[in-house]
């Protein structure tokens, strides 16, 4: 190790745009990382972009689309060395039996929660094995415990996360840590709503009575006190939920 190498404080995030992407952004830039977030959504970007000054930068990317990501890649490349690489860009797209559940649905979380995570690991692990650096999962509890209804999603976050644990295992002999961080129920804006096709009445229904779901805030206190461990810590998975959650199946409701 070098004392530059372990001195670089340069962070890439996916999902940088909502939820707890971008509040893992906010946290780093606030523990003096400099930032690149990616996203499709440029004006979201811009925002976040106005409101941090020079600690954040991005590019925006469709982590699903091949020359995309290799564009946004590059061009993080070009500025600069990267010591993190923070994936949250993901999602889940209904909640229907395994029986009756839409391909398309399945497809899209493949799409994005493995395939999209894989492809931007894969560009940009040899920039991180050179600044002995960290990949960092935002998988989810539901990759843990299967749930009714949860077919597809808990299918894409547990390969998520077995790829995670995978590339623990590769890399052993390699100077790059590889971090899972599975969160629990977090409340975030437009998760649920994604979820459901925009129908805000069952997106709240997953939050009713719930005292205290996590925040992207708790969750992004996890990704940046895992960050900023030493290098030779590999903080390998953190399992983080509400208090009122002791799984999925006993979740503490009020009333
Ligand atoms: N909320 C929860 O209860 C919870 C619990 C456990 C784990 N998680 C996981 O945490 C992560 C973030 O969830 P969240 O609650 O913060 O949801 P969110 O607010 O909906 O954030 C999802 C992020 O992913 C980005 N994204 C979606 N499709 C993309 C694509 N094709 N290319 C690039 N970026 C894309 C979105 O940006 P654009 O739309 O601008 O591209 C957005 O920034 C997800 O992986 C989720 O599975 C969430």
């Amino acid at each position: 190790m070098t004392d530059s190498t372990n001195t670089i404080k340069r962070a890439v995030v996916t999902g940088a745009s909502s939820g707890i992407g971008q509040a893992s952004v906010r946290a780093l830039v606030g523990k003096g990382w400099q930032v690149v977030g990616l996203a499709r959504r440029e004006e979201n970007l811009r925002d976040l972009a106005k409101e941090l000054g020079e600690g954040f930068t991005y590019q925006v990317c469709d982590v699903t689309d091949e020359d995309s990501t290799r564009k946004a890649v590059d061009a993080v490349l070009s500025e600069g060395p990267v010591k993190a690489l923070v994936n949250c860009a993901g999602a889940a797209f209904g909640k229907d039996a395994v029986a009756t559940s839409n391909l398309d649905d399945w497809r899209g979380m493949y799409e994005l929660n493995v395939l999209g995570t894989l492809r931007v690991i894969q560009k940009f692990l040899p920039a991180l094995k050179e600044s002995e650096g960290t990949v960092l999962v935002v998988s989810s509890t539901a990759g843990i415990e299967p749930y009714e209804g949860g077919g597809g999603y808990c299918a894409s976050k547990a390969a998520e996360r077995v790829m995670a644990r995978i590339l623990r295992l590769e890399l052993v002999s390699e100077p790059v840590r590889v971090v899972d961080i599975a969160p629990g129920l977090v409340h975030t804006d437009e998760f649920s709503l994604k979820r459901f096709g925009g129908d805000s009445s069952k997106a709240d229904a997953v939050y009713a009575g719930v005292p205290d779901p996590l925040t992207a805030d708790d969750v992004a206190g996890c990704v940046s006190w895992a960050l900023e461990q030493p290098d030779t810590v590999d903080v390998d998975q953190i399992v983080v939920r509400p208090r009122a959650e002791g799984s999925y199946t006993k979740l503490y409701r009020k009333g």
